[in-house]
């Protein structure tokens, strides 16, 4: 049974991944900033797969701690694939900049993906992926995406050092465009509404599509280095 832990699991994509790949069959571990909340949630995504024939449970890791992930992780058993997906958006203009909230992401994302990495090094399969997330604002931005659009750019970065960095294992990323299902999004149906002329495809992307592409980064053996972006095709990209 292969193991996949997710950081950033108990929400959102990283929430459907977790209840998709239990469904196949995989041994999960979630991972968000609480322990109880991550509990609770494994105990619901277990509810919620009646017919799942693997297992899953929560454990705390902060990514924004990146000194505390070693220890946060010490208990985790060997893993096959290593989902980093969790941050907390930071929507920042210039001239109201939040420097707290800026630091909080680039941290996750910059300091604490890596970080978690190093902490199971030792425990990842020589067969196994690496899978992170960025988002299409790397290439799209928008008024406030400052701290997004950089960390997505560093989330590429990151992509093209960590394949080399820890060879054989590989390493990919996934960017989407804004995923219409999600939780984030719904109460801005609306804006979606009025963006729908950028998507050349007519549809935004699902939780569905971004579950789909990360399952194929991480069992396709020849996808080593690759930045995926899933948005329907964005015009302006
Ligand atoms: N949804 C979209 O439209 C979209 C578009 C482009 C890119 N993305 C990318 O896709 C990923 C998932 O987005 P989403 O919308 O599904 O997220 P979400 O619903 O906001 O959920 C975020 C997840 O991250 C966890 N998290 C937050 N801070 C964390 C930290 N410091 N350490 C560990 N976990 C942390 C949260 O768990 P706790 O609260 O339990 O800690 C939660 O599980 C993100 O990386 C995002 O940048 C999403």
């Amino acid at each position: 049974m292969k193991h996949i832990l997710i950081i950033g699991g108990t929400a959102g994509i990283g929430r459907e991944l977790a209840a998709s790949l239990l469904t196949d069959g995989a041994k999960i571990t979630i991972a968000g900033r609480d322990s109880e909340r991550a509990k609770n949630v494994a105990r619901d995504i277990q509810h919620s797969v009646p017919d799942a024939t693997g297992q899953i449970s929560g454990i705390a890791a902060d990514l924004s701690k990146p000194e505390g992930l070693r220890e946060a992780l010490a208990g985790v058993s060997s893993i096959d694939h290593l989902v980093l997906v969790g941050m907390v958006r930071d929507a920042n203009t210039i001239k109201t900049y939040n420097i707290a909230g800026a630091l909080e992401l680039v941290t996750t994302k910059t300091v604490g993906y890596p970080a978690a990495i190093a902490a199971v090094l030792d425990r990842l399969s020589p067969d196994g992926s690496v899978l992170i997330f960025g988002g299409v604002a790397k290439d799209i931005p928008y008024p406030g995406s400052t701290t997004v659009t950089v960390v997505n750019n560093a989330v590429m970065g990151l992509v093209k050092t960590l394949s080399i960095e820890i060879t054989p294992i590989r390493v990919n990323a996934i960017h989407p465009g804004m995923v219409e299902d999600s939780p984030y999004w719904q109460d801005d149906k609306e804006l979606f509404a009025r963006m729908l002329s950028r998507i050349r495809s007519g549809r935004f992307p699902q939780m569905a599509d971004i579950v789909d592409g990360s399952k194929f980064l991480m069992s396709n053996r020849a996808a080593n280095g690759v930045n995926l972006t899933l948005d329907g095709g964005q015009n302006g990209a």
